[in-house]
């Protein structure tokens, strides 16, 4: 066996096995042995075999992939090799999204006919609003959002063909082109305001900005400040690697689901406070510290275990998040047409803080891409409900090249994880007169060391 390899010696059994170790393109990250080497680690013939044990799959990678590359000490994001920091400051969303999902940049007229067909896809069948009428005023714009998306299937029976590549690039402009109106739909009902229709002569976020704000002008013009900014924060948001919307796109995906269900998944999974949905829990947080003056007692309080801070620390990054850095040079630059938000300063009194305490160096808590954008949001006069939903839309290209890179890898297959089975023994079935409360016959489980 090469040196590629480990020695594994089963000490029950004294014997030794040779299970190959493979990289990603970078040495020191990405080795990895193959899970399924373990399960010729057996005591007996009628042995399973190993298994690795992972809940949350701290320390397992579930695909290989050449979309997204995180450095999470060094806090480095780049898609398909190209980073952050340039993208941000040199691209579009739509470009980002074209590099993303097809992995090179467009040309010029690729990038035309990429914008064409999405521009092209940007109204919604009319019995959609139909089923957005029906929601309460105050309904959540997230759970409308996960819903209507996934109704979208009911109209397009075509997007069942999921290994026809004609049939997933027409899906993929729906859905790009498809998730500003549904969230800008979802806005206009919770305000008892008539829906916007698309204005195909703006621009991506410039469209999104008139179906949310338009109001009796003939033609809506987005401010050209926001509507810049609203592209980076897109850009940012594009995808993340094997996140948890994205490993809800890929397992729903894995069992041929068409890319609409797929994709309702994946944002009904990035609703959670502990992820998309952190954004507008920030807001919420900073709003109850209230003043710069009472984040020490806030802080205090998380240090307790009293809640944690929200925006900060993150599965990968274990230093500052790249995004948030450019979400802070973002914020200047909104705050700048919008009026400054007071609740950036406690947002970098807080940030401050933790960074300098030992409780969150030592747990490497620093802000995440959701520190700072609820700040920008609420300044551009969003309701903090509309946060994850803003976090939904740019994402929707990400999960689509996940997705599609899912269907055509060909060590793919349904996704089943396997589990170490902890309840009880066979018993038999016990009649309800023998039933007596307190009587379980339970045995004390054994947990896994
Ligand atoms: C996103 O995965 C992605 O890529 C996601 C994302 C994307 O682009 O798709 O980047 C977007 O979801 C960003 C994360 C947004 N979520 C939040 O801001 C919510 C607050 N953050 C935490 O809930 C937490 O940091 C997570 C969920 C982000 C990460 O959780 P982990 O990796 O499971 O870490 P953990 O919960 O095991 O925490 C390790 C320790 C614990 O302390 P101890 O038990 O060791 O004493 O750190 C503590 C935690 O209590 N901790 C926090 C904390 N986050 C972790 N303590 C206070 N405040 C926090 N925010």
């Amino acid at each position: 066996m090469a040196k590629e390899s480990i020695t594994l010696i089963d000490n029950r059994t004294g014997k030794s096995y040779e299970i190959a170790i493979s990289y990603g393109i970078y040495p020191l990250d990405g080795a990895a042995i193959r899970a399924s080497d373990l399960r010729q680690v057996k005591v007996s013939e009628d042995d399973f075999g190993l298994m690795s044990y992972d809940p949350a799959f701290m320390n397992t990678a579930s695909c290989q992939s050449t979309i997204t590359f995180i450095d999470g000490d060094k806090g480095i994001l780049r898609y398909r090799g190209y980073p952050i920091e340039e993208l941000a400051e040199k691209s579009t969303y739509l470009e980002t999204a074209y590099l993303v999902l097809y992995g090179e940049l467009p040309t010029k007229a690729q990038l035309e006919k990429w914008t064409h067909d999405i521009t092209w896809h940007t109204m919604i069948h009319e019995n959609i609003k139909k089923f957005m009428d029906g929601f309460h005023y105050d309904a959540h714009p997230m759970g409308m959002l996960v819903s209507t998306v996934a109704a979208l299937s009911t109209f397009y029976l075509d997007a069942k063909h999921i290994f026809d590549a004609g049939s997933r690039k027409t899906q993929t402009h729906r859905l790009v082109g498809k998730m500003p109106t549904l969230a800008a739909f979802a806005y206009r009902h919770s305000l008892g305001r008539p829906y916007a229709y698309p204005d195909n002569d703006l621009s991506y976020t410039g469209n999104f900005l008139n179906m949310l704000f338009k109001m009796t002008e003939v033609k809506y013009k987005p401010n050209a400040i926001l509507e810049k900014a609203l592209d980076v924060l897109f850009i940012l948001h594009a995808d993340h690697e094997q996140n948890c919307g994205t490993n809800a796109m890929r397992c729903v995906g894995s069992s041929q689901a068409d890319p609409y269900c797929a994709v309702a998944a994946a944002a009904a999974a990035l609703y959670g406070p502990l992820h998309g949905g952190a954004n507008e829990a920030v807001l919420r947080m900073l709003g109850e510290i209230g003043s710069k003056g009472k984040v020490p007692e806030f802080v205090k309080k998380v240090k307790a275990g009293e809640g944690k801070l929200m925006g900060f620390g993150h599965r990968v990054y274990k230093n500052y998040d790249p995004r948030a850095k450019i979400i802070k040079r973002v914020a200047d630059e909104v705050f700048e047409v919008t009026g400054r938000n007071p609740l950036l300063d406690i947002a970098i009194e807080l940030e401050r803080i933790a960074l300098e305490d030992e409780y969150f160096i030592k747990r490497k808590l620093y802000p995440n891409v959701d520190f700072y954008s609820g700040i920008i949001y609420q300044a551009m006069g969003f309701p903090v409900e509309m946060f994850p939903v803003l976090f939904a839309i740019p994402r929707t290209s990400g999960w689509i090249a996940q997705w599609e890179e899912l269907l055509l890898d060909a060590e793919q297959k349904i996704s089943r994880p396997r589990q170490v089975y902890l309840g009880q023994d066979t018993r038999s079935y016990v009649g309800i007169e023998q039933r007596e409360t307190g009587k379980t016959g339970q045995t004390s489980p054994k947990g896994v060391a």
